[in-house]
């Protein structure tokens, strides 16, 4: 019987942002060796139709299966919101998506009876969250905004400006007036926001991030399907990116506040 599985978790995102999501897990499983991949040269997803999608998004997961991972990740909520039906038919592995635990943890955080939701256009488009947000809990009123603009600024180092300030207004105006307690920041770009969100807000709405939901399930699933590394050791981190290695390692400081201690690798289908 198959107790414990050193294989590395493979975690997927459009680019830089699933780093968010990378932390999370390292935080809590400080052990666990991962896999990443950054679909650098086809982000952002945010706008793009879901046959496209799910199409990047098969194609890496058959990448990270060459690369024996006990798990997929997708560190992404486009890619999530888009793709994680189909990739949950492609593999017998765990598939864990950003949604669901962003969901779960907003229904527990809420006051009153409104959830807002931000993400980009594909994933409110999808309507993902609110679907599964009015399953979860039918007297939920849901308020879902897609902010495309927030990605580029935190992208440009931008996230402590007055222009990011100035954007969150335009975006957030809504769920102040509706007097939202519980925001769901379902985007891999947003948590760098969430001092400005914050500030925006009085610090008087809950905020959710996904990122950290989604590495406690990660933790829970894990444990439960008896497949945590047995060992004491720091585990590995290996990068794999479509787009320059180079520009990554120099986003991706930006984002973990720290270097890359692994390999970055350049991997495309198109060579
Ligand atoms: N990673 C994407 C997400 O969380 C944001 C960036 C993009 O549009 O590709 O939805």
């Amino acid at each position: 019987m198959i107790i414990s599985d050193n294989r590395p978790i493979g975690v997927f995102d459009s680019g830089v942002g699933g780093l968010t999501v990378l932390k999370e897990l390292q935080n809590l499983m400080p052990y666990e060796n991962i896999i990443y991949f950054g679909d650098t040269a086809r982000v952002p997803y945010g706008g793009k139709s879901a046959p496209v999608i799910q199409r990047y998004s098969q194609e890496i997961l058959d990448f990270l299966l060459m690369q024996n991972v006990k798990m997929i990740v997708i560190a992404c909520n486009t890619a999530s919101a888009l793709a994680l039906n189909k990739l949950k038919t492609l593999t017998s592995l765990p598939v864990v998506g950003v949604i669901d635990p962003g969901v779960r943890a907003a229904v527990k955080a809420v006051k009153g009876q409104k959830i807002g939701v931000i993400g980009t256009k594909g994933t409110i488009a999808s309507f993902a969250y609110q679907s599964r947000l009015e399953r979860l809990c039918s007297k939920i009123k849901v308020i879902a905004q897609a902010c495309p603009l927030l990605v580029p600024i935190v992208e440009e180092n931008m996230h402590n400006t007055d222009l990011a300030r100035l954007t969150i207004d335009t975006y957030l105006k809504d769920f102040k007036t509706l007097q939202v307690d519980t925001l769901i920041l379902a985007c891999t770009h947003y948590p760098l926001l969430k001092p400005l969100i914050n500030e925006y807000f009085d610090k008087k709405i809950t905020l959710v991030d996904s990122a950290q939901e989604t590495a406690i399930e990660v933790k829970e699933l894990l444990a439960a399907r008896r497949l945590v590394a047995d060992t004491e050791k720091i585990g590995t981190e290996r990068f794999f990116v479509s787009d320059s290695p180079d520009i990554f390692r120099e986003i991706a400081v930006k984002f973990l506040g720290r270097e890359l201690a692994g390999e970055c690798l350049h991997h495309s289908w198109t060579d």
